[in-house]
């Protein structure tokens, strides 16, 4: 990392009004760094006390999607960020379906009659083109009473995507949908406000479930996937998801199969 200033002073993520319970108690806006998560993780590391701080970046030269994947993001146009959580819940398919529904329902305020939804079990998708990732990380460390977590959001706000060879093929971001720029920080008040809401319903063991399988595209359909630890691709149909947010895939032998978290592939 070179010695420029990481802190943005004077940011107007600073001055923001989220009136939430935890989500946003505390705001870091870093002008760049490697990952929003690694630095959450550093964060935890000298002080756990660090329940509900969130990190937005400009840039990251090392964003981090799932299973290795990098995240391409353009500097100051899309969210970047990083929630910190330290909860008694260590479900970590939990925190994702919380974070992809915050995403859908802030998608839900700003566009209007596109086809907004989630592709198990992580992508947001609108008119399925890919606006959104999340990613779910626990500790290691072990405590008697609690866990600790970083929810990794990115959401592309005001990203080119349209002849951009740096970007997955179906990528899309909010500006491109609307064809005008969109407001980063209004963007992000409603995804805190959203994420806030949901993680209380969370604990308070409201049903989440139900509500995100309504966004869900992948029940019925055909689709390839492999089993963990295996390279050999299998075809099947989604049934359902059970109640670990878990995918139930009944194969071409009849075999019903338990999917935590690979990655699927439609067929047709
Ligand atoms: C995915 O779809 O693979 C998940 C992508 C998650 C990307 C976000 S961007 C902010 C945060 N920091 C990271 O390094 N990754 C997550």
């Amino acid at each position: 990392m070179n010695k420029r200033k990481l802190y943005k002073k004077n940011s107007e993520f600073s001055n923001i009004k989220l009136n939430s319970k935890i989500i946003g108690s505390n705001i870091i806006h870093l002008s760049h760094i490697d990952s929003t998560m690694n630095f959450a993780w550093k964060l935890f590391e000298k002080n756990v006390n660090n329940n509900g701080t969130v990190i937005i970046a400009d840039e990251q030269s090392k964003g981090r999607g799932r299973k290795g994947a990098v995240w391409y993001s353009e500097k100051s146009e899309d969210i970047l960020c990083s929630i910190m959580l330290k909860s008694r819940d260590k479900n970590l398919s939990d925190l994702l379906i919380i974070a992809s529904l915050a995403v859908v329902y802030t998608l839900e305020k700003i566009l209007h009659n596109e086809n907004i939804s989630i592709k198990w079990p992580n992508d947001v998708l609108v008119n399925k083109n890919k606006i959104a990732g999340v990613i779910a990380e626990s500790s290691s460390k072990t405590f008697s009473n609690f866990s600790l977590a970083v929810v990794g959001i990115g959401l592309n706000v005001n990203l080119k995507c349209t002849g951009n060879i740096k970007l997955p093929k179906n990528t899309t971001s909010l500006s491109e949908i609307i064809d005008k720029k969109v407001s980063r920080l209004e963007t992000f008040e409603l995804l805190m406000k959203n994420f806030d809401l949901l993680f209380e319903k969370l604990n308070q063991n409201q049903d989440i479930i139900s509500e995100w399988k309504k966004y869900l595209d992948s029940i019925g359909k055909r689709v390839s996937f492999n089993l963990k630890n295996s390279n050999d691709l299998q075809i099947g149909i989604v049934e359902d998801i059970d109640e670990l947010g878990r995918l139930i895939i009944i194969d071409n032998e009849g075999k019903r199969r338990c999917l935590y978290d690979q990655t699927i592939r439609f067929i047709d």
